[in-house]
């Protein structure tokens, strides 16, 4: 099977990457991505030699380019590439609409016009918005998106779901909850405050750090992608969540005992704009329909992960210099 992956370089696409040939599948696996600040070779570093892995550098809104890198025939289009920091999108709103919406919309079409026989778009639980204290989000459940991150995401479900509609194009779409784990670029909560609290830096906290997110292991996200892409039903909707709901102090607190640092170093800061409250998934659709369920516990994937951050010091200590360094003072300057 020829699987065409992009943003494979970033966190859950390296994984995902690193998943499908690990697991000895007879699969090529082609990555094309464009390098972004979120896209680091380094993720993939020992898998770059694996004689069924290629890497194409380029941009999903490069017409030409996808067109040419489609070319040679694949069975499956797994679409990661995309902005996915949230916070970023307060900064640079139009930077997402051009990827995950315009990009998406150029990948599709160059994968239909290659006779691609599958596109799986990865999106998120945020495009359905926030929840209050009780319920959860099924696949019907309207879209009421916050961010331009998140509107960006339902934009792009919405167009991959009207090709399946309107053109018949089989189309599979992925809403998962918040991933954790190895490789995550240190912007996002737990890869953050994991390095900040090694080096003894204050975590921040936004607001009253009481939002809920559901937490995801991130290769419990990659088994039901996979499941999706072979097995979902075409023009379907499969939410995976981890069935782990924490509120961000708890998972704070989480990461402090696990680093071995003082709750001292929580620092409450300036809430997020448009901060949605509570995100939980209905995953009974991909239990019933393709027998997956999460197997990390919240309390070993965490385990996990703090134990891989703390074992590739030097891949963060990279990642957080240089430009990041720009991103972190604007963003956080005033408060820490
Ligand atoms: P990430 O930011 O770590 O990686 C994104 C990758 O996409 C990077 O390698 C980047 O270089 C690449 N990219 C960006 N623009 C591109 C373009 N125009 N063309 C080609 N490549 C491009 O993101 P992530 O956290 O791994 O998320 C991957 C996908 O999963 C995204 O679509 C995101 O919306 C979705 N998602 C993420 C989470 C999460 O918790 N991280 C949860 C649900 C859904
Ligand atoms: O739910 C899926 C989404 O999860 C994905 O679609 C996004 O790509 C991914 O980034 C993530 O979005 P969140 O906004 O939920 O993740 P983030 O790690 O940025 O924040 C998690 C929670 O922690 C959120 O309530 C905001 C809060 N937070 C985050 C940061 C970075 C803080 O309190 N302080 C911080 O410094």
């Amino acid at each position: 099977m020829r699987i065409f992956v992009t943003g494979g370089c970033g966190f859950i696409g390296s994984n995902f990457v690193r998943f499908l040939l690990r697991e000895g599948k007879d699969v090529e696996v082609t990555n094309f991505d464009a390098l972004t600040y979120a896209g680091n070779l380094e993720n993939l570093a020992g898998v770059e030699e694996h004689p069924r892995y290629r890497f194409l550098k380029g941009s999903i809104t490069d017409r030409e380019a996808v067109d040419a890198a489609l070319r040679t025939g694949f069975d499956i289009v797994y679409n990661f590439a995309a902005e996915s920091h949230v916070d970023r999108s307060l900064y640079e709103p139009h930077v997402f609409l051009d990827t995950n919406v315009r990009g998406t919309a150029v990948l599709l079409e160059a994968a239909l016009k290659a006779k691609v026989k599958r596109f799986v778009q990865i999106s998120t639980d945020e495009v359905y918005g926030s929840l209050g204290s009780d319920g959860l989000f099924t696949e019907t459940t309207p879209l009421k998106p916050s961010s331009p991150y998140s509107a960006a995401k339902a934009a792009a479900d919405l167009w991959v779901l009207a090709y399946h509609h309107t053109f018949g194009a089989d189309v599979v779409v992925t809403r998962s909850s918040n991933n954790y784990g190895p490789f995550q670029f240190p912007e996002k909560l737990v890869p953050l405050f994991i390095s900040n609290a090694v080096d003894g830096n204050a975590l921040p906290v936004y607001g009253d750090g009481r939002q809920v997110r559901d937490w995801l292991f991130v290769e419990d996200n990659c088994r039901a992608i996979e499941l999706a892409g072979l097995r979902g039903r075409a023009g379907e909707v499969y939410n995976i969540g981890g069935r782990a709901e924490r509120e961000n102090l708890a998972v704070t607190k989480a990461i402090l005992r696990a680093v071995g640092k003082p709750e001292t170093l929580i620092q409450y800061v300036k809430d997020r704009p448009g901060h949605d409250r509570r995100y939980a998934l209905d995953i009974a659709k991909i239990e019933g329909e393709l027998g997956w369920k999460p197997a990390v516990a919240f309390e070993d994937g965490l385990k996990r992960t703090v134990e891989w951050y703390l074992g590739h010091r030097e891949w963060w200590s990279r990642v957080k210099s240089g430009a990041y360094r720009e991103y972190y003072a604007k963003h956080y300057g005033a408060a820490l």
